[in-house]
């Protein structure tokens, strides 16, 4: 799919709408659980990320929809336009989400662009909340109206940081002689603003979990430092901590075919796994299980080894 195929303003659908047991299922499913990830520091890894808990909650038969706001980049949906080309390409059974991507509204006065985003969000909100398990949504690397309107109606908020001080920045100002906390900054306010959005809308809780990402063996220093400022800033703001990421090739080499590793598992194309992929598909297995989520009947898994969502 080119750039110009996504930058229509409607919201539109390019992959396959999931297959329903019957005229009743939508009533029957329970509403989804919204995904979001984000964070206003780009290149933290909320595309990747995004797309490997998709495909991780997919290979356990679950019913996943995708969301990408990022009008700019469109990463997420440039990754599934990959994947749904490989399975034209290679004839190969690759279970795909409900994808949605979504153009920010180009009327010039900005009360009606917001209220037309508004209205475009809640509509696509709505329609996958009653067709999918999840709705895992993908947000801009900057301060948009649609990237703030959606967390406040995310169940589960997922902040990837780099372990680096400038992308901690964004969530707290560190003192640089004691490396403490001195008080949250605008990310984090923001993520506080919409959880009041979110209590006053129907006295939800946003969950907001930090996974630490591209985690290096080295600098140890800066490693243990980072550590110790997110867990402070943890208990002041309200987040948990899930195991993190560490650099790998893997986790970006895959982008071009629409593949994660844990399809690669799946197809038979690892050969013998290297031990660095098996490390990659446990530490995505792991974000899973630390997001807590809310049990679904699965389908028949394709990822017959995977540990259940709670
Ligand atoms: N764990 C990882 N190991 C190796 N490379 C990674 C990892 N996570 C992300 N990357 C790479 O880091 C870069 C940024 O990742 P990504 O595009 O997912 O970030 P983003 O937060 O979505 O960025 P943006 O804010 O621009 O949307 C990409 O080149 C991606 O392939
Ligand atoms: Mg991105």
């Amino acid at each position: 799919m080119s750039p110009s195929d996504v930058s229509s303003a409607a919201p539109t659908n390019p992959a396959p709408a999931p297959s329903q047991s019957g005229p009743d299922a939508a009533a029957a499913r329970a509403p989804a659980t919204v995904i979001v990830f984000g964070n206003e520091k780009g290149g933290s890894g909320k595309s990747t990320t995004a797309m490997h808990v998709i495909v991780g909650l997919l290979r356990l038969g679950l019913k996943v929809g995708s969301l990408d706001l990022d009008s700019r980049q469109w990463t997420l949906t440039r990754y599934l336009s990959n994947r749904a080309q490989t399975i034209k390409r290679e004839g190969l059974a690759l279970p795909m989400p409900q994808h949605v991507f979504l153009s920010r509204s180009e009327r010039p006065n900005r009360d009606e662009a917001e209220s037309e985003d508004k209205a475009r969000l809640e509509a696509v909100l709505a329609k996958l909340r009653s067709q999918v398990d999840y709705i895992v949504v993908d947000c801009p690397g900057t301060d948009t109206f649609l990237g703030r309107l959606v967390t406040s109606y995310a169940d589960k908020l997922v902040t990837p940081v780099n372990d680096s001080f400038i992308d901690l920045d964004l969530l707290a100002n560190v003192d640089g002689r004691s490396v403490s906390v001195q008080r949250p900054s605008v990310y984090a306010e923001m993520v506080w603003e919409q959880r009041k959005v979110r209590a006053k809308r129907d006295g939800g809780n946003i969950d907001w979990v930090v996974l630490r990402n591209r985690l290096s063996s080295i600098n140890a220093r800066n490693k243990i430092d980072m550590g110790q400022v997110l867990e402070e800033l943890s208990k002041r703001v309200g987040f948990r901590i899930a195991p993190g990421f560490a650099e790998r090739v893997i986790f970006r080499e895959l982008f071009l075919r629409g593949l994660t590793m844990l399809d690669t598992f799946e197809i038979g194309e690892s050969g013998k796994p290297r031990l660095s992929h098996i490390a990659a598909r446990q530490e995505v297995r792991g974000l899973i299980n630390a997001l807590q989520l809310p049990s679904r009947a699965s389908e028949e898994p394709a990822d017959k080894e995977q540990t259940s969502v709670s």
